[in-house]
């Protein structure tokens, strides 16, 4: 039996990355999936990739048009959106001295405003069906506590895990549960970029911070998109109904709470 049979989702950013893992991930146990990105030639590589089940859709997290069209746009295209991923974000790097305004408000607008404004318009959406839904926001490690070069992202998750509480609470009422998955580092074209600001940051060769973050996991390496699918499946299906506003670790045993 599929876990997500019929079920229409739509995950942001996930033209490449987590997203798209979750996308396959998704569609293997049954869902339509929207492939939603800022990077509509990519969504739409990546939908084509996917197959019959994937469709791609151009969604700007920060805009407020761009958001409302891309959930009526699920909406007319499967009859009512039942599942949504939050996961398009953006990192950076800098020492407290180094952070600028425009790095901070661009973190604050996709992270956090991102995530919260297309979790309400997903939300009136599955509140005027009345069928209640699933969504599910991409947290960190990061936002469990802060780090020395990254206070804007580390700041950031932290507001997606409270979002996640604040959201979790009062939607379960309509049937809608919110929780996050706070991941640990993962392995992708993500943490290339990361590792390259690692290397001008702190002075070293390319790849040394990837290796060395992969060997201080407990489980003894760095995580893969697919190492998170489970929890996301399991968030997303009918399992995780009396489950509301957690932010579940799957990092490999870098955090305990
Ligand atoms: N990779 C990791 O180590 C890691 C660790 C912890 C948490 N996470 C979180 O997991 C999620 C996915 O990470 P990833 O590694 O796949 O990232 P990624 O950078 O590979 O993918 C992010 C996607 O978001 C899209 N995007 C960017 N801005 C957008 C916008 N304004 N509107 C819509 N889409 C936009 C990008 O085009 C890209 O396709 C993120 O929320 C990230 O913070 C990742």
């Amino acid at each position: 039996m599929k876990r997500l049979e019929g079920k229409s989702a739509l995950i942001t950013g996930s033209a490449r990355g987590i997203g798209r893992t979750f996308a396959e991930a998704y569609i293997r146990e049954g869902a339509t999936v929207a492939i939603a990105d800022i990077n509509f030639e990519r969504a739409e590589h990546t939908a084509s990739e996917l197959g019959a089940s994937a469709y791609a859709l151009k969604i700007d997290v920060t805009d407020q048009t761009s958001i409302d069209q891309a959930i009526a746009a699920v909406d007319a295209k499967t009859g009512g959106i039942d599942i949504l991923v939050n996961n398009a974000a953006l990192f950076d790097l800098a020492p407290i001295a180094g952070i600028t305004r425009e790095s901070f408000d661009t973190l604050f607008a996709i992270n956090v405003s991102g995530t919260l404004f297309t979790l309400q318009a997903a939300a009136k959406s599955m509140i005027a069906r009345g069928t209640g839904g699933k969504i599910i926001n991409m947290a960190s490690q990061a936002g469990r506590r802060g780090e020395a070069l990254v206070a804007v992202y580390c700041a950031t998750k932290a507001a997606v895990i409270s979002l996640t509480q604040s959201a979790g609470l009062d939607l379960i009422k309509h049937g809608i549960n919110v929780n996050a998955i706070a991941p640990g580092v993962v392995d992708g074209e993500h943490w290339d970029g990361v590792d390259a600001k690692f290397a001008e940051y702190e002075n070293r060769p390319l790849g040394e911070k990837k290796r060395l973050v992969g060997e201080a996991v407990p489980f003894g390496r760095m995580g893969t998109a697919e190492d998170l699918a489970g929890m996301a499946i399991f968030l997303a299906s009918k399992e995780a109904d009396y489950i509301v506003a957690q932010t579940y670790n799957v990092d490999g045993g870098n955090w305990m709470s």
